[in-house]
């Protein structure tokens, strides 16, 4: 997905042997990041060879699929390889197993299922969680195995799997089969290096050094690259493609490593052997127990796949080629004193140090080897890295200190210490003055520390580069680092509380709980059943839009588009794309037969968006063309060489608080007014204290693991449309408009999606239109994948929103009157306004009956901003509950006391639950234990929020099923007009199908949704799609049931088939169809839940973890414990990306999306969830109104997972204290990144005691 090393999704498994021990070992990699010429001598393993539906699964594989750790299932094929090659037949430990997946993102589960799942396999894993996969088979056992569609067994998985051997590569075997269009072997088999002529430039795989300066010698100036583990170019996307490429990692030299008389390290050692050896080194000789450190330090570089075959020469290389790169090799390798050895010929070695290093001229040379230096135990050294989240990201900064010291005499530093930065500037490194200044003092000299901090400061000078952090936090933090190195030395004398500052956060390993209702006399409904295509997801079988196969003649297409934010496109000339070989076809607003829109006013929107840019640029990376080749490389590159000129180019408007302040009418709408009722209340007259504030949320990328794609085949009488999308209408009417062709010519598919969360509604449209403007015109198969940046940067995302409120309370901080103006962004289109949803989710389970609240749509120069997952009642609740903290603040009481007072009383479930949960969630004693930890830790706080939810539920939608039954044995089909994402839509329907016909869950298949069975529906989305198509469905079988009556007559309690028989030879019509319309018998309905989250932070870093979170959700009776449990889950942990790591920064001055990549966009990873994550659906809450009594899922959590912010307000609070301030409200920006909580600690130099 990604195509840089940040995902993931593509993981397979390596067995191969090391050029230097020879010894073979089983790795995970990243096969976007490998060359297919580079698999010389490997084997390779992916998912489809783990287990599959005919040779049985993989106990991986059930485990994962049981455990419900799949949802969209995009990811899944990832995280089971990730974990095939770490365990591999070897013992793992738990703790293993959750450090080892920081390299795959998953969007939809929240990591929580998959960690248990593969967790249950590790050697300590405990007995009731190596007991759950047992106990769910027991539960599949007394029914149908709803993995494998059959009569339980015995066991899901009987297959045997074999490892699969690496070549025994001596050398000799003849091992060459390249068949490749344009590649040509030209020498091969008895030598022992390879070279593949390709078409435009050379693959040699070398394995002796002097082979790589006879390369050297032949090639001249001609551009090469040398091969390590080749993932460099997951950092920085390389500008042009080398001529040459030189395979290293067959080298021995290169990978070997001698611990006597020096610990030496070849050049092309991987990160992760470096990681074992340092960690086995420092046990074993006590001159090297500092490499410990190291180890720690390179476990937070990347991720398990990188650093499998990512090596330490490519990273400083990197750094050479970069300065500004903040690499951790470099940095920890300085710190120690490392030198490196350049080979610059056979035997012409030079011995440079890491500075020197950086100042070579490396061209024709190879960093052969790394040394580092024995040190004695009176060497203290720390190493930090301090990251946007817990794995996986690149430093703000990152930091080495080495100091001599004697700390018996008061910290006497015996030699200049070693005082090193990344992430300041390209060019610094050494805090030279700090180091000159501290040589030969006492560094628990406070005057002496204080000095050298003020100097320090003085030194480091951080540059501005977006989308980097602030120059500011950059600074402060790397000053507090240099405290806390200081304090982990603990001065003597140094009291507890601020001797805590010295230690790091220490995330101890999660774990989950959950308590449901199920009621087995209604089984397979309100049975906790893994989701039915999960074994499919976990195998590779489940089939995504891409994995198609190809289809012969297919061309595939790319997007161009506009680099300027606002501006005329005066000329377009896609000449030079053309000219190369392969490029098809450029196509642009003019080659659109019918309407340019993707967003056509039939059926739902207020504006025309255009499909390519006619003249008028709306926004930087909108659409103006597309480019149409015969592979997907040569589409990606075509696009970089269509010339656009612009004229006319201003600056974009991207700021919402300009446009506001600007009061410009053009821009700023008013969507919702206070309704009648709302403005004839009078303020209630009890005003003690009137608040003021402002709340500012920013917007949110969906982050689905499959971009945005579609694959258009024209066929006889049309067109077979298969696209990514979550509104097959809104796909068949924008192609009909767009191409002018009939509705009926289009035929649109939908098997499943990797992840929508709103994203893929109407957005898909875009892309689907293009691309079957492409097909129609070449008249060919054409297939569009959107590439993850192009994805970010053309597609719209969740609004940001601003609010400015006043409330006036009484002294209970019960609101007398709330007046707020509620502004979102819309983008570049009035298109999807969700601020009138905001404004009434904000109202939440309060009396709002004294409020008055108006919501503007601001437009603004950004992609036009789009549903996703709780779009409006994510802001609207997380708006009221920053009221409602802001309050309590203001009157002095407890949050949770301050919400209680404001409570609604009609139809209210909150205020019990938020009373049960103080209780379960032991919410007064841990406040307790929270001051009284707060109390004794200076740098460290922790905090504890509960937020309460009500949620309203609203019906507004028509959906579609279809059921039949078919004769022969009985078995059931049923499609619906729902878009199965991973939300579980086709268990549930499935689930209940089976409940209302009274036969196995075995016996249903869902099947493909598609727009002749399902014509005319709406999205999926707004939680409500699973209950309205299982609601279709069941009237399906009800009225199934009704014309197979008459069938029974005769027969005496016939088994299902024996009736289903009798019915057919009558004649019976065995398949039926509905459409929930909105006049259906089910009603609108309100959804309670409540929250309580603990967090930790530290005060001289800005991270923080997410101890403990106990959340209560209202799922009526629910359909699907397990899968509503998922949802819960999920969507809790994509509300922490939200609120806390996940930021959009633009181009001031383009507008272009400057956090486009993995690289800078981080959504949370497994180590970021909470450590201990509890969650209960509302006990014996049946639903008088929904479908079977259950109540949507999807999106309530999400609100509620704004309570993180609210926990880390209570901890910063006791920051405040600490620093002088008083108990007064403060603003904090949003996302609470780490950069912003730490600027919100009021840490700061002047601070710094001991
Ligand atoms: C997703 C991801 C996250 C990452 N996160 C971090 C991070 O947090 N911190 C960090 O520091 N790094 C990070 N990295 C960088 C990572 O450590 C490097 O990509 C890796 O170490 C490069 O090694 P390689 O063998 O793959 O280099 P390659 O890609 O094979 O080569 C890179 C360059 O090194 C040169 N080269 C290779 N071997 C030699 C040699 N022996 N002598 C001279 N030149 C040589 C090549 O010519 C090439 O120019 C990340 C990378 C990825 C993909
Ligand atoms: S890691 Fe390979 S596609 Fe993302
Ligand atoms: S299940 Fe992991 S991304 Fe969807």
């Amino acid at each position: 997905m990604c195509h840089e090393g940040g995902c993931g999704s593509c993981i397979v498994a390596v067995t191969s042997k090391n050029a230097f021990t020879k010894e073979t070992s089983t790795y995970a990699v990243n096969s976007c990041l490998v060359r297919v010429y580079a698999c010389h001598g490997w084997a390779i393993k992916t998912i489809e060879g783990l287990g599959n539906r005919k040779m049985g699964y993989n106990a991986l594989q059930t485990q994962l699929a049981h455990l419900n750790g799949t949802q969209c299932g995009y990811c899944s094929p990832g995280m089971v390889m990730n974990m095939y090659s770490l365990k591999n037949d070897k013992d793992i430990t738990m703790q293993e197993v959750e450090n080892s997946f920081g390299g795959n993102i998953c969007r939809c589960t929240g990591y929580r299922p998959i960690l248990q799942a593969f967790k249950s396999m590790a050697i300590d894993a405990p007995p009731q969680l190596k007991n759950k996969v047992q106990d769910i088979e027991e539960l599949c056992k007394r029914n149908i195995c709803p993995m494998s569609g059959k009569k339980y067994s015995g066991s899901c998985s009987d297959y045997d799997y074999d490892d699969a051997d690496a070549s025994d590569d001596n050398g000799e075997e003849d091992f060459v089969h390249v068949n490749m269009d344009g590649a040509e072997i030209i020498q091969s088999s008895k030598h022992s290096s390879i070279h593949i002529n390709l078409k435009d430039a050379h693959w040699i795989k070398v394995t002796k050094m002097n082979e790589v300066f006879e390369i050297f010698d032949k090639i001249g100036y001609a551009p090469y690259v040398l091969v390590g583990g080749n993932t460099a170019r997951g950092v920085y996307r390389p500008t042009m493609e080398p001529q040459i490429y030189i395979d290293v990692q067959d080298i021995p030299e290169l990978k070997s490593y001698v611990t006597e008389p020096t610990l030496t390290l070849g050049g092309n050692v991987s990160l992760t052997d470096c990681i074992k050896l340092f960690n086995s080194l420092s046990k074993k000789k006590s001159n090297y127990a500092y490499t410990a450190v190291l180890a720690r330090h390179i476990d937070l570089i990347a991720n398990v796949p990188v650093r499998n075959v990512g090596t330490i020469a490519g990273n400083l290389s990197i750094k050479h080629e970069h300065p500004e790169f903040p690499s951790d090799m470099f940095l920890i390798l300085v710190t120690v004193g490392a030198t490196l050895t350049i080979a610059s010929k056979t035997f012409l070695y030079q011995d440079v140090s890491m500075l020197d290093y950086l100042d070579m001229d490396m061209k024709h040379k190879v960093i052969k080897s790394i040394t580092l230096p024995k040190m004695d135990d009176s060497y203290s050294l720390k190493t930090y890295k301090i990251m946007p989240r817990a794995q996986n990201a690149h430093a703000y900064v990152n930091a080495g200190f080495l100091f001599q010291i004697r700390k018996s005499d008061n910290g006497r530093i015996l030699r200049k210490p070693t005082i090193v930065y990344g992430g300041i500037n390209p060019y610094f490194v050494h805090a030279h003055d700090t180091e000159n200044y501290l040589e030969g003092k006492n560094l628990f000299d406070f005057k002496t520390f204080k000095t050298a901090l003020r100097i320090l400061d003085k030194e480091l000078k951080p540059d501005q580069v977006l989308p980097d952090a602030s120059p500011i936090f950059r600074r402060k933090l790397a000053s507090a680092l240099f405290y806390k190195f200081v304090l982990s030395l603990s001065p003597p004398g140094l009291p507890a509380r601020v001797a805590s500052g010295g230690k790091d956060l220490v995330r101890p390993l999660s774990s989950g709980k959950h308590l449901f209702d199920t009621d087995k006399s209604e089984w397979p409904l309100t049975q906790p059943v893994p989701k039915l295509e999960a074994l499919a997801q976990c195998s590779g079988e489940a089939e995504y839009v891409n994995d198609l196969p190809a289809i012969p003649g297919e061309a595939y297409a790319a997007f161009v588009l506009t680099s300027e934010g606002q501006g005329y496109i005066s000329n377009i000339d896609p000449s030079e794309a053309l000219k190369i070989p392969g490029v098809l076809k450029f196509l642009c607003a003019e080659d659109i037969p019918g309407l340019n829109s993707f967003t056509p006013l039939k059926p739902a929107f207020e504006e025309n968006e255009e499909v390519f840019c006619s003249g008028n640029v709306k926004y930087a990376g909108q659409p103006l063309g597309l480019i149409v080749a015969e592979t997907q490389i040569l589409a990606l590159h075509a696009v970089t060489k269509v010339n656009v000129e612009y004229s006319n180019v201003s600056s974009p408007q991207l700021n919402m608080r300009h446009i506001i302040s600007s009061g410009d009418k053009t821009r700023i709408r008013v969507e919702k007014e206070p309704d009648a009722a709302e403005k004839d209340v009078p303020d209630r007259n009890e005003v003690t204290h009137v608040i003021k504030g402002s709340f500012d949320i920013g917007g949110q990328y969906h982050f689905t693991m499959e971009t945005q794609q579609c694959i258009c085949v024209p066929i006889e009488d049309g067109m077979d449309v298969y696209p990514s999308t979550q509104w097959m209408d809104l796909t068949q009417v924008g192609i009909a408009q767009a191409l002018a062709i009939p509705e009926n010519s289009i035929n649109v598919k939908v098997r499943r999606i990797g992840g929508g969360y709103g994203s893929k509604i109407s957005r898909n449209s875009l892309v689907s239109v293009a691309c079957a403007l492409a097909a129609q015109i070449l008249n060919r198969p054409v297939r569009l994948i959107m590439s993850l940046e192009s994805n970010m940067e053309a597609i719209g995302k969740r609004c940001d929103a601003a609010v400015n409120y006043e409330v006036g309370t009484d002294n209970d901080g019960k609101v007398q009157y709330l007046k707020a103006d509620f502004y979102e962004n819309a983008g570049a289109s009035w298109n999807e306004k969700t601020v009138p949803d905001s404004v009434s989710f904000m109202k939440s389970c309060y009396d709002s009956s004294n409020w008055k609240v108006k919501g503007y749509s601001v437009r603004s120069d950004i992609p036009s901003t789009t549903w996703c997952r709780g779009p409006g009642s994510t802001e609207g609740t997380a708006t009221i509950e920053h009221i409602m903290h802001h309050i309590a603040k203001v009157v002095k009481k407890d949050p949770v006391e301050v919400r209680l007072n404001n409570m609604s009383v009609d139809d209210n479930a909150t205020p019990q639950m938020v009373k049960d949960l103080i209780v379960s969630a032991d919410y007064n004693a841990r406040k307790e234990s929270i001051d009284e930890f707060n109390k004794n830790n200076r740098w460290t706080k922790r905090g504890i929020a509960l937020v309460p939810l009500k949620y309203g539920l609203e019906y507004e939608a028509n959906y579609s099923a279809l059921v039949s039954i078919y004769a022969g044995d009985g078995t059931v089909a049923v499609t619906h007009g729902g878009i199965e994402c991973g939300q579980g839509i086709n268990t549930k329907v499935a689930q209940a199908v089976a409940y209302t016909l009274g036969i196995d869950l075995e016996l249903v298949r869902v099947k493909t949704s598609n727009n002749l069975t399902a014509p005319n529906n709406k999205s999926t989305g707004g939680s409500i799609t699973s209950e309205l198509c299982t609601y279709a469905a069941v009237q399906c079988c009800k009225e199934l049931l009704k014309r197979m009556e008459p069938a029974k007559k005769g027969l005496k309690n016939p088994a299902w088939p024996q009736w289903v028989q009798a019915a057919y030879h009558q004649n019976i019509d065995l398949c039926a169809t509905h459409m929930y319309p909105y006049n259906d018998d089910v009603k609108a309905y309100n959804i309670f839940g409540a929250t309580v989250c603990e967090v930790e932070v530290d005060l001289l870093t800005g991270q923080y973890q997410i101890l403990r979170v106990d959340i209560v959700e209202d799922a009526g009776k629910s359909m699907s414990p397990e899968i509503d449990i998922g949802q819960v889950e999920g969507a809790f942990v994509m509300g922490l990306g939200y609120w806390l790591t996940e930021y959009l920064l633009y181009d001031p001055e383009t507008g272009k999306l400057l956090t486009n990549r993995t690289w800078n966009y981080k959504p949370p990873g497994a180590k970021d969830i909470p450590v201990d994550f509890r969650i209960q659906l509302r006990r014996n809450a049946p639903n008088p109104f929904g479908v079977l009594r259950s109540k949507a899922t999807g999106e309530p959590p999400l609100c509620m997972s704004c309570s993180v912010l609210f926990a880390l307000r209570y901890a910063l609070d006791s920051a405040h204290e600490e620093a002088g301030k008083p108990d007064e409200w403060y603003q904090m920006d949003l996302p609470a990144t780490v950069e912003h909580v730490f600027l919100a600690s009021l840490t700061n130099i002047n601070l710094f005691t001991f």
